[in-house]
């Protein structure tokens, strides 16, 4: 029997299920191939309980929601002040692919914006690419409950066609903040990126945060708490990049998008959501996702302001 849950969430699928505006994102040639017109809203509650409706087994690409995540395991490896000097928690006010970084520090503004992300993945600690990356790995795969796989074409799409973030890199290599090469940082970046989940387990990362960095499904403590509640914090300010203070004003939940077509928003102490539908709008946030929060935070009253 479908739960009271499950049925409620169905309705605001059928609600928005022939919303038809925005466009997958075609500029990783690969994003451009995927069927636009896939659709799923997954809640993971704290406790665990989970509810998906529509789409739920497809699987996409984590894209920019892997950002909180390396921003996290920054944090978690070299402690608040390291972190703080080489990256900023200001909204940029810019578009997610600007270089967005400060005139006088050559800080990226905050870690959600590519150049903030590719910087964060700098400091993710470990002896070689491989291990740094496996570590990024097992931390998403330990929020999600499953280990996660990577999408190889999404990974060579991007690695072949992401000038403008290579361009971010050598930016920032310029000003100091990477301190290495930045062609096997950002490719460790590009490969975050393409980390393939579908939307259940977007949901259980989502209630990771809303647990304060206990994964609901194995109960295990995966990230420090004090951890969590600072990014959550930046993901309330930068998450929906341009378009955060329009979230911020209608939802009211920390998030963070991708231009796979995830969206997920942490309600703390209490559940994740997760959507996926493919067509973006200009900021490169889900058309259909964001108006699904919308939705879900009015009429379950989620707003935390
Ligand atoms: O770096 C990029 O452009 C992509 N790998 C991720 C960007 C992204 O997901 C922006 N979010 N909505």
């Amino acid at each position: 029997m479908r739960s009271i849950v499950e049925a409620y969430l169905s309705d605001v699928h059928a609600a928005l299920r022939d919303e038809r505006g925005g466009a997958v994102a075609d500029y990783i040639p690969e994003l451009a191939a995927v069927p636009d017109d896939d659709f799923a809203i997954a809640l993971c509650t704290t406790d665990g309980a989970l509810y998906a409706v529509g789409d739920a087994d497809v699987p996409f690409t984590i894209q920019s929601i892997s950002k909180p995540f390396t921003y996290a395991l920054a944090l978690a490896d070299h402690g608040v002040a390291a972190v703080d000097a080489k990256v900023g928690v200001e909204p940029s006010g810019d578009a997610f692919n600007e270089i967005s970084l400060e005139p006088d520090t050559g800080r990226p503004r905050n870690p959600m914006i590519n150049a903030g992300a590719i910087t964060t993945a700098s400091l993710v600690a470990g002896g070689d690419d491989e291990e740094r990356f496996a570590r990024v790995r097992a931390l998403y795969s330990a929020c999600a409950g499953r280990t996660l796989e990577l999408d190889e074409a999404v990974f060579g799409s991007e690695l072949e066609s992401g000038h403008r973030n290579r361009a971010i890199g050598y930016m920032l290599r310029t000003v100091g903040i990477l301190e290495d090469d930045p062609e096997p940082i950002v490719a460790r970046y590009f490969r975050q990126c393409a980390l393939r989940l579908d939307v259940r387990d977007l949901a259980r990362m989502a209630a990771t945060l809303a647990a304060a960095g206990i994964s609901p499904t194995t109960g295990e403590r995966v990230l420090p708490e004090a951890v969590v509640e600072r990014t959550l914090g930046v993901m309330t300010t930068c998450g929906m990049y341009d378009a955060a203070g329009d979230w911020v004003t209608a939802v009211g939940l920390p998030a963070k998008s991708g231009v796979g077509g995830g969206i997920l928003a942490v309600l703390p102490g209490q559940l994740g959501i997760a959507i996926f539908s493919p067509r973006l709008d200009a900021h490169g946030n889900s058309v259909r996702g964001v108006a699904a929060c919308q939705r879900l935070a009015r009429e379950m009253e989620l707003h935390m302001l």
